[in-house]
């Protein structure tokens, strides 16, 4: 499967990051990117077959700009997480088979996460994997879900828990389509930012900040900049740890609190995003405490940023009918993949741009410190 899938000339106006390791591959990010796309589909839809997995929702609002429903036959399924789930993958893996995909032929993934972890997975499964490229719809996508190869459906039993590293052959993160998410979906990605704004840097961290104003109201070079910013910062992570044994771990940052937050809550009903903004601060919060964070200022810096973007720093402000109790938080991450041994483990920031994984703590005391926390 040496072949030319992924393999386009960059375009004016588009930046391409490239992500090394056994599979390399392109990131094409910025305004216009689905039109390269495109003309990989069109190209590549002569010869052999191509199966587009798509949320139905993007594919109405944009789908167009990556070719004709009737020409293309796109898998659709309904949006949200619900999708997510073993029977939907079941359903895609016949609509290729009836598609007639062969050996040679080739996945598109269209849309938000859900769309990129599903098709990955039905990519990777089907006649033992096909090469997938992903065209992530969703700011959340676009920075996260859409690099590193991850992909996955939930169980009953939990989240993400069937899955494969797939890694794609190509990404096509197209900013234009950002104008069309609601406003809640632009914001639950820009908690993913500014975790991957602490874990690249400096220089990623003033970026946003800097063009806050412009990100807002859904800039379009704002957003190409920003993303770009983040799939570069996920690239030389992924690509140094592609199977997650140990540097990767820094993607989890605020995430052991935000996950306890999600599953305490129960799966779907705050936002991944509001969660991942809470999980940040107590991260924060926690190194202070724990005499790790050198940067004595990046707690507030953080904590005024989040406020700018209307996320959540604190848990009232994520629970404003009374958080929950400390004790199921805590019983919530000893579930995390992260816990063992009755210890529970933590990503935490000692300044922009370096990050410390597994630091262990006593669950007793993140009793304590969340017992303390309004
Ligand atoms: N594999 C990974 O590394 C990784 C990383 C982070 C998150 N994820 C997964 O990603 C999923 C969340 O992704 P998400 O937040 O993109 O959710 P999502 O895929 O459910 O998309 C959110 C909503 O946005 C809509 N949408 C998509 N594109 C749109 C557009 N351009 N305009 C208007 N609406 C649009 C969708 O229809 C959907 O209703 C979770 O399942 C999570 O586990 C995976
Ligand atoms: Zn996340």
């Amino acid at each position: 499967m040496g072949d030319a899938v992924g393999a386009r000339s960059p375009r004016a106006g588009l930046a391409t990051v490239a992500v090394a390791g056994a599979s390399p591959y392109s990131v094409h990010v910025g305004p216009g990117a689905l039109a390269l796309a495109r003309e990989l589909v069109l190209e590549r839809a002569a010869g052999r077959r191509t199966c587009v997995i798509a949320d139905a929702r993007a594919w109405d609002l944009h789908g167009a700009r990556l070719g004709r429903t009737d020409e293309l036959a796109p898998f659709t399924f309904r949006p949200g997480e619900a999708s997510k789930e073993l029977a939907t993958l079941e359903r895609a893996l016949e609509h290729m088979a009836a598609q007639g995909l062969e050996r040679g032929s080739f996945v598109v993934t269209f849309g938000g996460g859900v769309a990129t972890d599903l098709g990955g997975l039905a990519a990777s499964l089907y006649m033992r994997g096909l090469p997938v490229v992903h065209c992530p719809t969703t700011l959340l996508a676009q920075v996260d879900a859409a690099v590193g190869g991850k992909t996955a459906v939930n169980l009953r039993a939990g989240k993400n828990l069937a899955g494969t590293f797939h890694q794609p052959r190509a990404v096509y993160a197209d900013t234009d389509v950002l104008a069309t998410l609601d406003e809640s979906e632009l914001r639950s990605g820009m908690g993913e930012v500014v975790k991957c704004a602490l874990i690249a840097g400096e220089d990623s961290l003033s970026l946003v900040e800097h063009r806050l104003a412009e990100i807002t109201v859904r800039d379009g070079a704002a957003l190409g900049e920003l993303v770009e910013a983040c799939v570069r910062s996920k690239a030389r992570v992924v690509e140094r740890d592609p199977g997650e044994l140990g540097e990767r771990k820094v993607l989890n940052l605020g995430h052991t609190f935000a996950h306890a937050l999600e599953r305490t809550a129960g799966f779907g009903v705050i936002p991944h995003g509001a969660a991942v903004a809470v999980g940040l601060a107590l991260a924060l919060e926690l190194s202070s405490e724990l005499g790790l964070l050198e940067d004595r200022g990046l707690a507030r810096r953080t904590r005024a940023l989040l406020g700018e973007l209307g996320l959540p720093r604190s848990l009232t402000e994520l629970f404003p009918h009374g958080p929950p109790r400390a004790t199921d938080l805590v019983a919530a991450m000893a579930l995390d993949k992260k816990a063992r041994d009755g210890v529970l483990r933590f990503v935490l920031p000692r300044a922009a741009g370096r990050i410390e994984v597994d630091v262990e703590v006593d669950p007793e005391r993140i009793m304590r410190f969340l017992e303390a926390r309004p």
